[in-house]
């Protein structure tokens, strides 16, 4: 698979990232054998960039992880691992983050122990806290990049201002935030700000969490853990006008002779190659998919049609409901 570069400072890595959020958490059950096969099978496809975040299943995520590479080497494989979210008992997400620099190192330490290795490829703390200064956060992680404990930093879901204050403290390898045919808000300031500074950009969410897959329907249910029910695009009248976009991405993809999710992931590729897609198959049927994606290439006309089938700001509802958004320094005004 190609290989891309994260930013002027980051590790290189394989074109299309994995990430693993699905087969502990968001999107109800997963098969822990197939999350396992899945994993290998990208592996050994040549995916290299493994994204996960200690709170994804409670560390139920970086154990999956640990036993997936049981076997393998670890010098070939780019973890990223997210900290911050606070959990409750019952699985909940309590909507606070943790990033002082005493929890930093006592997350650190938690997931090195879980995912059996002794350092972490990329760090990045999952939202901001008000209580703590981006200055604060980055210079802590910089400390543990000095001892060795991990190798890059990188940040999620930050606006442009923010990502300037950290790269001044550290160098930032990439930002990871949502970026799609539907999500295109990182366009206008926080990916020319990003291509300004050298820091790559990990993409997430390029089928919007299934919806522009193609194997979405007004049909499909979801239970209470599937994190889609609560997802303004998901639901009622947004669903069927999103669903609409996906129909007119189908007739494109079918006249190409591929498949709607790749024609997503291959548009996420093409829009520059500092940018690496996250692709969060949790069976190896849709890693299968997401992988043929690599091979397709849009022409000047694919790509006129893409953006005439769905023009930028198209979809219908936020990317998440009102609660979550205020949590985004990236959408901050
Ligand atoms: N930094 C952040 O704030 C943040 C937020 C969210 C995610 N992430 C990271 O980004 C990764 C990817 O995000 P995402 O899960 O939202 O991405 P996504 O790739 O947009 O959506 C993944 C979902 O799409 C469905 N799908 C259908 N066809 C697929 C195919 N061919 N390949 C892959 N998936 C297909 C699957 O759901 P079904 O199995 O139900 O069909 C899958 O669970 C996560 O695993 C996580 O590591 C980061």
């Amino acid at each position: 698979m190609e290989t891309r570069t994260l930013g002027t400072t980051g590790p290189a890595v394989s074109a299309l990232g994995l990430g693993l959020m699905g087969m502990s958490d968001m999107y109800g059950g997963a098969d822990e054998a197939e999350s396992i096969a899945t994993i290998h099978a990208a592996l050994d496809a040549g995916m290299t960039l493994l994204d996960t975040g200690d709170f994804y299943g409670m560390g139920h995520n970086e154990m999956l992880l640990r036993d997936a590479l049981r076997g393998r080497n670890r010098e070939n494989v780019v973890i990223s691992v997210k900290f911050g979210s606070l959990r409750d008992p019952e699985g909940g997400w309590s909507g606070v983050y943790d990033v002082r620099p005493a929890a930093i190192k006592n997350f650190l330490a938690y997931t090195l122990r879980r995912l059996g290795t002794d350092y972490v490829d990329i760090y990045r703390p999952s939202r901001l806290s008000p209580d703590v200064p981006i200055e604060d956060v980055i210079g802590t992680l910089s400390e543990l990049v000095t001892a060795g404990h991990i190798r890059h930093i990188g940040l999620s879901e930050v606006g442009a201002d923010t990502l300037r204050r950290a790269h001044r403290v550290h160098p930032i390898s990439d930002l990871q935030i949502e970026y799609s045919l539907i999500s295109r808000s990182i366009e206008a300031e926080i990916l020319p700000t990003a291509r300004e500074l050298g820091v790559g950009v990990t993409a997430y969410g390029v089928l919007s969490r299934g919806l522009i897959s193609g194997h979405w329907s007004a049909e499909r249910t979801t239970g209470p853990t599937d994190f889609r029910t609560h997802l303004p695009r998901f639901t009622g009248e947004n669903l069927d006008r999103n669903l609409a976009l996906v129909d007119q991405l189908r007739a494109i993809a079918d006249a190409r002779d591929v498949t709607v999710a790749q024609i997503a992931i291959a548009w996420v590729l093409n829009r520059g190659t500092d940018i690496v897609p996250l692709v969060g198959a949790r069976r190896r049927d849709r890693l299968t998919e997401a992988l043929g994606a690599a091979a397709v290439t849009l022409t000047e006309a694919d790509l006129a049609a893409i953006e005439a089938a769905v023009p930028a700001g198209a979809a219908a509802g936020t990317r998440y409901a009102a609660a979550q958004l205020a949590l985004l320094d990236s959408e901050r005004p």
